[in-house]
């Protein structure tokens, strides 16, 4: 590919993840966006995961040979000219640290909220890490077709749990029952939840907001009660602001249904539109690369590995920075300075099915590991050396005490550990007084893969006992004093030697800044 026709291709990238709490509808969403796509041919194909009815499609049946759920982890298409990477964040009992790690390889996300509930834990956890990274987001405010809270009060409340302006694009017409449709402000259009045979889905507006009075919608009263709260909302709410939006500082807002596919169109069309392409990224050394520099790298940001005993392969998954991927193509694995021939990438669920070929900034490959690549590890092809920045570290939540189970494994039992932290399957700390082994992780499954592979790959067999959840607060070595700590108030190390405590529940740790208000706690991401 010539230098144009990578410019031109990396400008069709559009590679987002979609955020949200567990139920709210991010499955049905993303369904509903493969189908405009093509890559599945009716509804029902990805929610049949969780039936068990699952092989219905080729690249499903591939998945299940290989017995390794890779597909689903990143979906592409292709779009009204757009090439489309959805980054799957799972939610439920899969949320792991590659959950948060996911979001350091896209360049814009979808919060999608259940417009009954409003914003749910899960979605503000998420919602915290994009935000840091200052990336765009969009919001669809779903279950439009059920009766759900008021427009405004869950405007409001997402401006003020989430800290960031939001801006509707469009505003539904009734809820529920009463649905009628939704009053789109940025198009100056009506798009109707039912529309009559002989009826158009969009009727227009005139310049001043309003349907031409011959219109049989203009006699209803939830006509009149939405052109008052549109009067409202352009009065007092937030004016339509790209840059804010590049930003993350300000999300457009769009209401709809995804189940009954409403709304779901004009979301995905116009979030497309406003969505970056890659464009730069702020290497190790602080220079910007752009995305459209000829030479190729990438980084690991998620290494996923084969839960099935039969496949003991893993899979790392590189977010393309800059320059074009070619199966067989050699790179420098930068952190050990190794040369590797990268002939083995796998093919991600799409349209097309055939392995990945080429591959340019803004996508995803993965890559068949057999133990080279660490999560943060830079790849590049060619000269010069490219190093992109560490990837950050999360406060974990959950806690485990670890040990191995024989003690005559004890050699086996630290190098597995060492090197699955290094990884970044689960977080490491040790016990201030007593050195004990303390593991550290987002969500549950990280311990039991952690237990999987020390039993499959290091041959260990390893006791974990919980701690429990805890709140995990790093404190300056200098103001630290080890009488502060308690049964409450757990004293560990982590892998850099810096001291930080585990609190037992938000009033152990209130109790400890009450006690000791000199003394400075942190948190990580
Ligand atoms: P998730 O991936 O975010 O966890 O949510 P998912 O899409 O699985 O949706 C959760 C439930 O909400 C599903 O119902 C789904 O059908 C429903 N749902 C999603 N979008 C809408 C919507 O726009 N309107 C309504 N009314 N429901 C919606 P379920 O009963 O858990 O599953 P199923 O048996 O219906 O498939």
């Amino acid at each position: 590919m010539n230098q144009q026709e990578l410019q031109q291709e990396v400008a069709k990238r559009r590679t987002f993840a979609i955020i949200s709490h567990p139920d709210a509808g991010k499955t049905t969403i993303t369904e509903q966006m493969l189908l405009f796509g093509g890559v599945i041919r009716s509804a029902g194909t990805v929610k049949g995961k969780k039936t068990g009815n699952y092989a219905t499609s080729d690249w499903m049946e591939i998945e299940k040979k290989r017995g390794i759920s890779v597909t689903s982890s990143v979906m592409e298409f292709d779009y009204q000219g757009k090439h489309v990477n959805i980054l799957d964040t799972p939610g439920h009992e899969d949320f792991s640290e590659d959950t948060y790690r996911t979001l350091m390889a896209v360049d814009a996300a979808v919060m999608v909220i259940d417009s009954a509930k409003g914003i749910e834990a899960q979605t503000k956890k998420l919602f915290k890490v994009v935000k840091k990274r200052g990336i765009p987001i969009f919001t669809f405010m779903n279950k439009l077709d059920r009766d759900g809270r008021e427009p405004l009060d869950l405007i409001g409340e997402l401006e003020d749990l989430l800290k960031i302006e939001g801006c509707a694009m469009n505003w539904p017409m009734g809820s529920g029952k009463t649905l009628k449709g939704l009053y789109d402000i940025y198009h100056n259009r009506i798009e109707l939840y039912r529309p009559q045979a002989n009826e158009s889905q969009f009727l227009p507006l005139d310049a001043t907001g309003k349907l031409a009075a011959t219109e049989e919608l203009t006699q209803d009263s939830i006509y009149q009660q939405t052109l008052d709260e549109i009067e409202l909302i352009k009065g007092a709410g937030n004016t339509f602001d790209p840059d804010k939006i590049a930003r993350g500082e300000q999300t457009p807002i769009f209401f709809g249904s995804a189940l009954t596919n409403f709304g779901v169109q004009t979301f995905l069309d116009e979030f497309l539109k406003l969505a970056p392409a890659p464009s730069t990224h702020e290497m190790q050394d602080g220079a910007n690369l752009p995305a459209s520099d000829p030479q190729f790298s990438g980084f690991v940001f998620k290494i996923q590995a084969n839960m099935n005993p039969k496949h003991r392969d893993r899979i790392a998954f590189v977010r393309i920075g800059s320059g074009e991927f070619d199966k067989g193509m050699d790179v420098t694995l930068q952190r050990t300075a190794k040369t590797l021939r990268l002939n083995n990438a796998t093919e991600f669920m799409s349209a097309q099915r055939e392995q990945v070929k080429t591959a340019v900034a803004g996508d995803i490959v993965g890559l068949y590991d057999t133990g080279n690549f660490q999560i943060g590890d830079t790849l590049y092809s060619g000269k010069p050396e490219r190093k992109y920045p560490a990837l950050p570290q999360f406060t974990p939540e959950i806690f485990m005490e670890v040990t191995a189970k024989n003690v005559m494994k004890q050699k086996s039992f630290h190098k597995g550990m060492q090197q699955l932290v290094q990884e970044g399957a689960v977080q490491l700390y040790r016990n201030y007084q007593t050195g004990d082994y303390i593991l550290g992780a987002v969500g549950q499954l990280q311990f039991e893969v952690f237990k999987f592979r020390m039993q499959n790959e290091y041959n260990t067999e390893v006791v974990m006992k919980p701690i429990g959840s805890r709140i995990a607060r790093w404190i300056d070595p200098q103001q630290l004093d080890p009488t502060m700590s308690s049964a409450r108030n757990l004293l560990v190390k982590d892998m850099s030697e810096q001291p930080l405590f585990l609190f037992e529940n938000r009033f152990a740790e209130n109790w400890f800044k009450d006690k000791y208000p000199q003394v400075k706690l942190t948190a990580k991401l």
